[in-house]
């Protein structure tokens, strides 16, 4: 059955000329399907170079504005309508307007995990993968920085001489939340010898833990330098999967076995088949707030 979808999903891509982009969390099966795995930070970036006219986007909704944002002329679909990442949704853009009265000398930096319509009211957008080098880069002292705390708690670590103010001010990821310093003390004591590698939107306390706090790409980039042959991973399992099979001669153990992204992880082999059958669901984006979240994109580009 899975083998029949499979082919059928190879044959219509091929028929449809479409292009299957996935993120790193996404299952083994859809990855191996793909023409691009990354992180969103890569996925932005292969996005806006795309030749296709129908791009299929397998990761979170925001992910898929990105793409749509980037290419208004092409048609940007998404196998599900419920990968809708509750990050995103904790900040809106009553809440920027709120800040930005309280802080009138501030810039809004939102990290990429925001919905279109918050980008809309950004100054410039961020993913994990280029925080600190966009956040390094920009004059201004004081920065708002949203949806995630966490994120903001990473980026005030490396930059210390700005003011990071987090909007709002307990924005968070629930999967990355999950990770206690008690589970790195754990996993430490089982794999002494083991590097431990965690995402930026763990906790701050976790973060300080850690040998390395990176993106997800930042992380697969991370192993294939280290001299270790043992990982502790914070972040989502799709992740794990991806290092499994690029380093099968290394070993990855979860910070938790529950870092599970229930949003990402509805794509699936059938919808995404149903996806490019049906050319379903497409991502429209008005075009007033499409222009000006593209504004906060491409600022993004040319100070990464
Ligand atoms: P990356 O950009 O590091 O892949 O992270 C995206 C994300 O949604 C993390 O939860
Ligand atoms: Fe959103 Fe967290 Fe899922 Fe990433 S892992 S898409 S931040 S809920």
């Amino acid at each position: 059955m899975s083998q029949d979808l499979i082919n059928e999903i190879m044959v219509l891509k091929k028929q449809k000329n479409a292009i299957l982009l996935a993120h790193n969390y996404q299952a083994p099966i859809i990855q191996d399907l793909a023409d691009f795995t990354g992180d969103s930070l890569e996925l932005a970036h292969k996005v806006s170079k795309i030749k296709a006219n129908l791009i299929v986007f397998a990761g979170a909704e925001f992910m898929a504005e990105t793409a749509a944002i980037l290419n208004p002329s092409k048609k940007v679909i998404i196998p599900s309508t419920m990968v809708k990442c509750p990050m995103a949704y904790m900040l809106s853009p009553k809440i920027i307007t709120e800040y930005k009265t309280k802080y009138p000398n501030a810039i809004v930096v939102l990290y990429i995990n925001s919905t279109a319509e918050s980008r809309a009211f950004a100054d410039i957008c961020i993913t994990s993968g280029n925080a600190v080098k966009v956040i390094s880069s920009i004059k201004e002292r004081e920065i708002l920085i949203g949806p995630d705390k966490n994120l903001a708690y990473y980026i005030q670590q490396k930059v210390p001489d700005k003011k990071i103010i987090p909007i709002p001010d307990n924005g968070y990821c629930y999967v990355h939340q999950k990770f206690q310093p008690s589970d790195v003390r754990r996993k430490k004591e089982l794999y002494p010898h083991a590097e431990v590698i965690v995402h930026p939107e763990t906790e701050p306390a976790v973060q300080d833990l850690a040998d390395k706090v990176t993106s997800t790409a930042g992380m697969i980039i991370e192993v294939s330098h280290s001299k270790s042959k043992e990982f502790i991973i914070g972040t989502e399992l799709g992740l794990l999967d991806r290092l499994r099979k690029e380093y099968p001669d290394k070993k990855f153990i979860p910070l938790l076995n529950e870092a599970i992204c229930i949003q990402q992880k509805k794509i699936t082999l059938y919808n995404l088949y149903l996806s490019l059958l049906y050319e379903r669901y497409q991502i429209q984006i008005p075009s007033e707030i499409s222009n000006h979240s593209r504004r906060c994109i491409e600022r993004m580009f040319q100070l990464s």
